[in-house]
């Protein structure tokens, strides 16, 4: 895609992207409305870091797969909400002095910095759990089977074998020198699954058989993975205003990342190269999933 093209992919994504933040703000607005009890501070420490910020990149893609099977609004912006939930929780958790020990996240300060440790940490819990909350209630889908399969897919996506798994390795990235072909699998787990379970999702919901979803999951593969490279890239070059976090601290940390590994010209090559690949993975379909095919660009084209 030449420059206009990026240009024109980016527009789309943050229109489409507006919309879906304005859902899924309201959609967490009601879901946390805030108790008059003595739990008021765990549902605004919740409120503070789930509503009215981030790209909502996981349930614009949770849209944006649905767009090819007819599922409906309300199914995917219920399934979106859960993802979020489980992103905002691990990123809660991320910020905590014992992992990143960051003061601001989304632009505003950490919930532990503008709450207190064991707040965030139950925050951080709760939204873990109301993820599948919102995944097995009924309004998700009518088909039982349906939403047992949803909450198997994002526990797998969530936990040892994803993104908390992920989370450990990265930790250990910190301390011992791992190769290209680990680093990939530890970025696979910690961001790519989640992202993967955001397209695998609306096969699930459209009941597509597993082994007619293969190409859809390799697009999925394909973003995950670019994505952090992307955030990677951003930690090392971006700009903390625009990111709302601090940056430059993968390095600071020794961390090893596709950039300490690959330099940042080869990282970004790698991180172009999957953004490709992702697209021939569409390539069955037609305009349907234009909006896919603009989030691939867009995952290696953002500044934030
Ligand atoms: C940041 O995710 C953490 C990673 C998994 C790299 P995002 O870049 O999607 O963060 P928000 O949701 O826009 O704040
Ligand atoms: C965190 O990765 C990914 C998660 C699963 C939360 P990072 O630690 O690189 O995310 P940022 O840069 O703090 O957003
Ligand atoms: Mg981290
Ligand atoms: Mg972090
Ligand atoms: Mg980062």
């Amino acid at each position: 895609m030449g420059e206009g093209g990026e240009a024109s992919a980016t527009r789309l994504v943050l229109q489409r992207a507006a919309g879906v933040a304005a859902d899924i703000d309201a959609a967490f607005d009601r879901l946390l409305a805030v108790p008059e009890d003595g739990r008021d501070r765990l549902y605004q420490a919740m409120r503070h870091a789930a509503i009215g910020g981030g790209k909502r990149l996981r349930p614009l893609l949770v849209q944006a797969a649905s767009d090819l099977f007819h599922i409906s609004r309300d199914s995917a912006l219920r399934v979106g909400l859960a993802v979020e939930c489980i992103h905002v929780y691990s990123l809660i958790h991320d910020d905590l002095p014992a992992m990143d020990n960051d003061d601001m996240r989304r632009g505003k300060p950490t919930v532990h910095k503008a709450f207190d440790e064991a707040t965030a940490v139950l925050a951080g819990d709760c939204l873990h759990d109301l993820a599948f909350q919102v995944l097995a209630d009924e309004e998700t889908h009518p088909d039982p089977f349906v939403r047992i399969e949803l909450v198997k897919a994002l526990a797998y996506a969530s936990g040892p074998a994803g993104m908390a798994g992920g989370q450990m390795m990265d930790l250990e990235a910190e301390r011992t020198r791992f190769d290209l072909p680990t680093v990939t699998r530890l970025q696979h787990m910690k961001t790519g699954a989640l992202i993967a379970f955001c397209v695998d999702a609306a096969a699930i919901m459209a009941r597509i058989p597993v082994d007619a979803r293969t190409r859809l999951h390799g697009y999925a593969r394909d973003i995950g993975l670019a994505f952090q490279i992307a955030d990677d890239l951003l930690d090392v070059e971006g700009n903390p205003d625009l990111a709302g976090k601090a940056l430059g601290k993968d390095a600071a940390a020794g961390k090893e990342t596709f950039i300490s590994l690959l330099g940042v010209d080869r990282a970004r090559e790698q991180a172009h190269m999957l953004v490709d690949q992702a697209k021939t993975h569409l390539h069955g379909h037609g305009e349907e999933a234009d909006l896919l095919r603009a989030i691939a660009d867009y995952i290696v084209e953002r500044d934030r």
